[in-house]
């Protein structure tokens, strides 16, 4: 068993007088009630990462941190040590203040391909690690690879160098950030411990904080389609995060949004960039563009190049209006290799050949969207991954035409299905049907955001 000094309750004197920790007797005072020392939270998350600890203390031990909680410095603690439990992003060699953002995830979160171009063409610079992920639609990577000849496989030099000159890189997640976080998650996901605060926020800012940016700009999701179905578990998971951000030195704000329905109106990855497109071109749906105002401000505030948010929000308004933005996105998508020529041609980006209109059934207004059922309709497309060897279709999605609060007759086309097989549509259509509720009473449009948690400086 790997030994270590310690003054708190889980060290023990062994014969020969050396202390020494015992993963039993952590997980014993979590289990009282107790409040971990940094040193056990360090112990158990070092050998759980070295395979010294096995998965059953583990789960033992996430089961009576569930039920007993954690303290904000524990959490903080927690956080640091996954985030030091692997490599880390050095951008020491980008010059200014590397500004990141992360979503908590939702249906039609193509937030980052239109943010991301406007901050860099108003100077922020982004550096950003992506994965691909499982999910409804791929995630922001697999969305880019719709550009013909798109890669984020470049290497650590390009990487830098592309930053310094274009002011943007997305790469590939090769770096092994975090790989405790991994472990651990996967161990929670399958003993019934995901759902505690202190663990989601967590294991969200160890990766965060290993990919080396100085500051963060959440956008936490709440609503039917989110990770958070709560808005009261949302605020707290904002502030939760924010806290353990400022303490370990970083600028951080948190945007809270909703995800009632999904956002903008298309759903899938050739066809979400599409609208990404649109949105830089000053035409996107109103939800998602204001959406990209509230978190570029916030980036442009914390990146030092807005005084205030309102300043933001007019240099994110003379990015898309000077063209500045579309074209930093084409200078992007060239500089990885990529088509850039649909970016001012968007019909370049494939979308699949079977098309089929999905109209209303009654009249009236739209009242809800199951946001998840539709996630699952872009799933049944083959627009997401159900495993990691799936391949996603890159030109399958919906468009929606009508969201909540619309009012609309019977007959009225509420979307539109882009489909490579005819079979799939017709159980795709069935499902989303079933997510549209319509009634004949009046019903007011949704509110996007929902709140936001400053840093202390900001
Ligand atoms: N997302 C994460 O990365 N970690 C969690 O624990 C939950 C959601």
């Amino acid at each position: 068993m790997t030994g270590a000094y310690l003054t708190e309750s889980a060290e023990k004197r062994s014969d020969n007088g050396v202390y020494f920790m015992r993963m039993y007797d952590i997980i014993m005072k979590k289990r009282n009630g107790g409040e971990l020392s940094d040193e056990e939270i360090r112990f158990f998350i070092e050998g759980y990462t070295k395979g010294e600890i096995p998965d059953y203390q583990v789960s033992s031990l996430m089961m009576a941190i569930f039920f007993q909680k954690m303290t904000a410095r524990e959490t903080l603690v927690l956080t640091q040590a996954m985030a030091d439990s692997g490599d880390k992003l050095d951008l020491s060699a980008i010059k200014g203040i590397k500004v990141d953002k992360h979503s908590t995830g939702g249906v039609g979160d193509k937030t980052s391909l239109a943010l991301v171009p406007i901050v860099a063409a108003c100077g922020v610079p982004v550096a950003k690690m992506s994965g691909r992920g499982l999910g409804h639609t791929g995630g922001t990577i697999d969305k880019l690879e719709s550009f013909d000849g798109f890669s984020t496989g470049i290497s650590n030099e390009t990487f830098i160098n592309n930053v310094n000159s274009i002011g943007i890189a997305i790469m590939g997640q090769t770096a092994d950030l975090a790989p405790a976080d991994k472990k651990l998650y996967a161990l929670r996901d399958v003993t019934a411990t995901v759902d505690n605060m202190s663990l989601i926020a967590s294991s969200i800012m160890s990766k965060k904080l290993a990919a080396g940016a100085d500051a963060i700009v959440l956008d936490v999701k709440t609503g039917s389609g989110a990770f958070m179905k709560n808005e009261e578990d949302a605020f707290s998971l904002a502030k939760e995060m924010v806290t353990i951000g400022e303490d370990a030195g970083r600028r951080m704000c948190a945007v809270i949004s909703n995800m009632d329905q999904p956002l903008g109106c298309a759903v899938g990855n050739a066809i979400e960039v599409r609208e990404a497109i649109d949105t830089l071109n000053g035409k996107g749906p109103e939800d998602f563009t204001e959406l990209v105002y509230e978190l570029g401000s916030r980036m442009l505030l914390l990146g030092g190049k807005a005084a205030d948010v309102s300043k933001g929000r007019e240099m994110v308004k003379n990015a898309i209006e000077s063209g500045a933005a579309l074209n930093k996105l084409a200078e992007f998508v060239k500089a990885q290799g990529g088509d850039e020529r649909a970016v001012y041609e968007p019909e370049r980006l494939k979308l699949a050949d079977y098309r089929s209109e999905i109209l209303s059934p009654s009249s009236g207004y739209i009242h809800s969207i199951d946001c998840d059922e539709i996630g699952i309709c872009s799933l049944m497309l083959g627009g997401g991954r159900e495993t990691k060897e799936s391949v996603i279709d890159l030109s399958v999605g919906l468009l929606l035409e009508k969201k909540v609060g619309d009012k609309v007759n019977k007959g009225d086309r509420i979307a539109v299905i882009y489909s490579s097989d005819e079979e799939k549509t017709e159980a795709v259509r069935e499902r989303f049907l079933k997510a549209y509720h319509i009634s004949e009473e009046f019903c007011e449009k949704q509110t996007l955001i929902k709140g936001v948690i400053n840093g202390r400086d900001n």
